[in-house]
């Protein structure tokens, strides 16, 4: 093993090279430290100075003793988990001096790296939108409610944001604002039951301020889903206590979760307080540009202690959803229940208990919570929280969470060797997946996954075309869930209808912005706060989301086989949603060819043409691209149904034999434009607009991702220029593979020149600004398809990152991306390992990143489970059934549990 050892000292970085294991160091380098840059800066200045030379492992010589981390140093004045922050730098794993003295070197660095695969830790206290993101990257869930990840102790404010959502608990509210009644429908944040803290001699209760809190070290098991949170405190008046507490959800009896919380007095003997409580006077307030809004979803009904039990009811104001949230505290060192004493207060209840203490004993307490809502199917009896909170413990929980995340880990893991930052990445990835999403496979909840998930009140909860980003994800691991997903897109056709009829459509226009009934939930006008004019806002025109629910519909029905679902409500989706493009296709005389205009791309930055009063945009390729291949693909699931199926699929839909024919027409005849270069315009009329010059805005401005906000700074508008937010024109190439695309558009009589996807692809991409993190993805996509492999994982890299380091400074602070998050799963399995869904079996032609040693993981198709094992070299297939599939083109028979082994590539 090649290593570097390290000594941090307030003046200098001490380090020595250690190539061969002989412990011989072959150089030493000492980094003054400069006190002038941060500490991050200092451990950059290592990273440069060590640039070029190899090594698995760092040691640190002078890491600190603590319960949580063995590698904090104090460095003026100031202390750093240097573990935490090299691995993130140098990605390696950083083990102490003293874990080496214990285990051995090798089992050290194995146990670290081990450890760091399975586990999100921050050290440190943040503030603001910094703490805000972390707390929403350690939120805790089960896709029935999330928690995020807030100190226990906190209430909302400019740092903590103790927030908890319920799927599909959603509330409009109107305010006035210049006379102007705004309507927004928002996740609602319900009364927050994860609040407990201390208080020592009956003095005030503590509360999280940089004063008190010593230290915090913040860890989220990812394989056990368990949130730890360790903390040193030194109150005012002296005392020190550690205060350890563990917070998890219930993945099966999931209205539960459960709270550990174990107080150490360190230096002290006295009186003890625990004070629990529901909080009913939580709003909305995560999102501070949303502040102008009412933000009141709540009214408490009811409020009531029973023994060592409270219960807060209360109702959603104009969505009438009830809900009752039960409570219960307990502690093996408080002998008596009845100690534990309630307390109604203004807006809640809080629970109490006293109990003398001694200096070095940990006095544990449990809190156990239960949340019914009245929008679950088989109503949750909301006064039955009582017999569900009786029937809670923490063990019961941590024995259903151990139990959920196992089971999961073992048919959705991916494993990557040799890249530690990309395994734990990708791990907490999935996790988020989960957290977002796993009760809805119950059935039992009318809900899909928000773009933030159930981890902030971004997008207000709202149900976007992300869903195209994550459903294939669940499709090919949990085709249960995904189908669940689908029904609550099925649950809203009929909203869908009235929406197209609205607009004076045929057919079913899915909302760009979906939530509780599946009316259109986007703003329609945003007061402008620089002219405070009423700017109109056209993002509904995104009507591409339909075909990407199609999309959705069609890969799970692919990839499932389960055609019950596409005769029951596939069909009559699909052909729904067919029936309104028919409807909105009109024949242009001139050019002999079917125009859609009225809509915009994926891309946000264009809503309309520049001086022109009227909304939206002709002919967008991407749309009219999806049009093409939806009217194709009907005809190809027809044939998977009997005549009688059909027939009553499209009665359902109203769509009957003479739009059959139409569509045939349209298919072939839909317009793109099409340069001599072999460019697709993103939109009819795009080669006229001026080109920006991105280096002058970058020189400029640095960051020009929202290059939309720039240019309205100053009076400009981004529909007049070549500037894309995000992946348009090209986004077919994301959903399907190359010929497949390249099928569609010469379908419609168009001719591509041979290198037309690396042309269009250095068109865009210089043309892109990535202000949506779901662009990377796409583009990521798009370069491994062209074989710009640098490229491709440069944006992957940085997709992967994007949470974890708030890429887009403050957004994570309102909730995850899930898209990009189950988006970086899929195009691991798909680009990297090469695994494609899209034909009749599954085809395999590796891609692995250099940086990687080794993929595994695995793919539920067809309904055969499939196991895949790749390197550089070789690919190890294992299949639960008899089954066959392609590898590197060759078709290979593969008989029950038993591996193939085929070599693609020579050493
Ligand atoms: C992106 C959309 C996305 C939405 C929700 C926006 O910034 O431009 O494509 O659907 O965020 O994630």
């Amino acid at each position: 093993m090649k290593l570097i050892r390290l000594r941090i000292e307030n003046d200098a970085m001490d380090i020595t090279y250690h190539p061969a294991e002989d412990d011989r160091a072959t150089a030493h380098y000492l980094i003054a430290y400069n006190r002038e840059q941060s500490i991050g800066d200092n451990l950059e200045n290592i990273k440069v100075r060590l640039a070029g030379l190899q090594f698995d492992a760092a040691i640190l010589d002078n890491g600190l003793s603590y319960p949580f981390s063995d590698t904090i140093v104090g460095v003026n004045y100031d202390r750093i988990d240097v573990g935490l922050a090299l691995t993130n730098l140098l990605n390696i794993p950083v083990v102490s001096r003293a874990a080496v003295q214990r285990s051995g070197l090798a089992a050290a660095v194995r146990e670290k790296r081990h450890y760091l695969k399975w586990h999100l830790d921050y050290y440190g206290q943040y503030h603001d939108v910094r703490n805000n993101g972390q707390e929403a990257m350690l939120t805790v869930g089960n896709g029935y409610f999330g928690l995020r990840g807030a100190y226990l102790e906190a209430h909302a404010d400019q740092d903590n944001y103790p927030g908890t959502y319920v799927a599909g608990v959603f509330d409009q509210e109107t305010t006035q604002i210049q006379n102007h009644a705004v309507t927004n429908e928002d996740l609602v944040n319900l009364p927050n039951a994860q609040f407990i803290t201390f208080g020592v001699d009956h003095q005030t209760p503590f509360t999280i301020n940089s004063h008190d809190l010593q230290d915090v070290y913040r860890s989220l098991d990812l394989k056990t889903g368990i949130l730890t949170t360790t903390k040193l405190v030194q109150l005012a008046s002296g005392h020190q206590l550690r205060i350890r507490s563990q917070k998890l959800a219930n993945m099966h009896d999931w209205h539960r979760y459960s709270i550990r919380y174990q107080v150490t007095p360190l230096n002290f003997a006295g009186s003890l307080q625990i004070y629990a409580d529901i909080d009913g006077s939580v709003v909305n307030s995560n999102v501070s540009r949303y502040s102008a809004f009412d933000q009141h979803h709540t009214r408490t009904l009811g409020i009531e202690a029973r023994g060592n039990a409270v219960f807060l009811s209360g109702q959603t104001r104009t969505s009438k959803i009830n809900y009752t949230i039960g409570a219960k505290l307990t502690s093996p060192d408080v002998q008596d229940n009845e100690a534990v004493k309630s307390q109604q207060q203004p807006q809640g209840i809080r629970q109490t208990v006293s109990l003398p203490v001694q200096a070095g004993k940990t006095y544990t307490f449990d809190k156990n919570v239960v949340i019914a809502t009245s929008n679950v199917r088989t109503a949750h009896p909301l006064d039955g929280v009582a017999a569900e909170l009786d029937q809670s413990s923490f063990d019961k929980t941590v024995t259903a969470s151990n139990a959920y995340w196992k089971k999961t880990w073992a048919n959705a893991d991916i494993q990557v060797g040799g890249d530690l930052t990309s395994q734990r990445l990708l791990r907490v990835n999935l996790y988020h997946s989960f957290v977002s999403a796993a009760a809805i496979e119950s059935g039992q909840l009318d809900a899909s996954v928000g773009a933030r998930g159930l981890h902030g009140e971004a997008y207000r909860g709202h149900v976007f075309w992300d869903e195209m980003f994550i459903l294939p994800f669940y499709t090919l691991h949990r085709p249960k869930l995904a189908k669940q997903l689908l029904n609550y897109r099925y649950q809203r056709l009929a909203a869908a209808r009235k929406n197209a009829k609205d607009a004076g459509y045929a057919g079913a226009m899915y909302p760009w912005q979906s939530a509780q009934v599946g009316d259109e939930q986007s703003q329609v006008t945003h007061l402008n706060p620089i002219t405070k004019t009423w700017d109109p806002d056209n993002s509904r025109l995104q009507r591409h989301v339909s075909l990407d629910i199609a999309y959705n519909v069609w890969f799970y029905v692919h990839a499932t086989n389960d055609v019950d679902f596409l005769r029951q409500q596939g069909m009559e989706m699909l052909l729904s949603i067919a029936a309104f493009w028919i409807s909105k296709a009109h024949y242009d005389q001139k050019t002999g060819r079917y125009s859609i205009s009225g809509v915009m791309g994926p891309d946000e930055f264009h809503e309309n043409y520049p001086n022109s009063d009227q909304p939206g945009l002709r002919n967008n390729a991407y749309t009219n691209i999806m049009v093409a291949w939806l009217f194709t693909v009907i005809d190809q699931l027809k044939a998977k149904l009997s005549e009688a199926d059909w027939q009553s699929a499209a009665k359902a839909a109203d769509f009957h034999a003479a739009l059959g024919q139409k569509m045939q027409t349209i298919r072939q005849k839909l317009t793109l434009q099409i340069n001599r270069s072999g460019i697709i315009a993103q939109f009819e009329g795009y080669f006229k607009l001026p080109a920006l010059d991105f280096s002058a805005y970058r020189q400029k401005y640095g960051n020009i991702a929202r290059m939309d906000r720039i240019l309205k700074a100053v009076g400009k508008t981004p529909d007049a220029y070549q500037v894309a937010k995000q992946a348009d024109t090209l986004m077919a190439f994301y959903n399907f593979d190359v010929a497949t695309v390249q099928g569609i558009i010469e379908g419609l009589g168009y001719h591509l020149p041979a290198n037309y996807l690396n042309r269009n692809l250095q068109y865009y991409l210089a043309r892109t600004t990535h202000g949506s993190t779901l662009s990377r993805i796409v583009y990521a996509v798009l370069n491994q398809l062209d074989g710009n492999y640098d490229q491709a994982w440069q944006l992957f890299s940085q997709a992967l990152v994007s949470d974890y380091y708030d890429i887009q400074g403050g957004t994570t602070a309102e909730g995850i991306h899930l898209g990009v998050m189950c988006a970086t799963v899929n195009l691991t399995t798909r680009n990297f390992g090469g695994v494609t869904p899209f034909e009749d079996e599954l085809h395999v032609n590796p891609q692995l990143p250099d940086q990687w040693q080794q993929l595994a993981f695995q793919h539920r198709f067809k309904g055969v489970n499939y196991h895949f094992k790749i390197d550089h070299h070789q690919i190890i297939v294992t299949a639960d059934q008899a089954s066959q599939l392609q590898i590197m083109g060759k078709p290979y028979q593969l008989q029950p549990q038993r591996p193939l082994t085929v070599t693609y590539a020579e050493n």
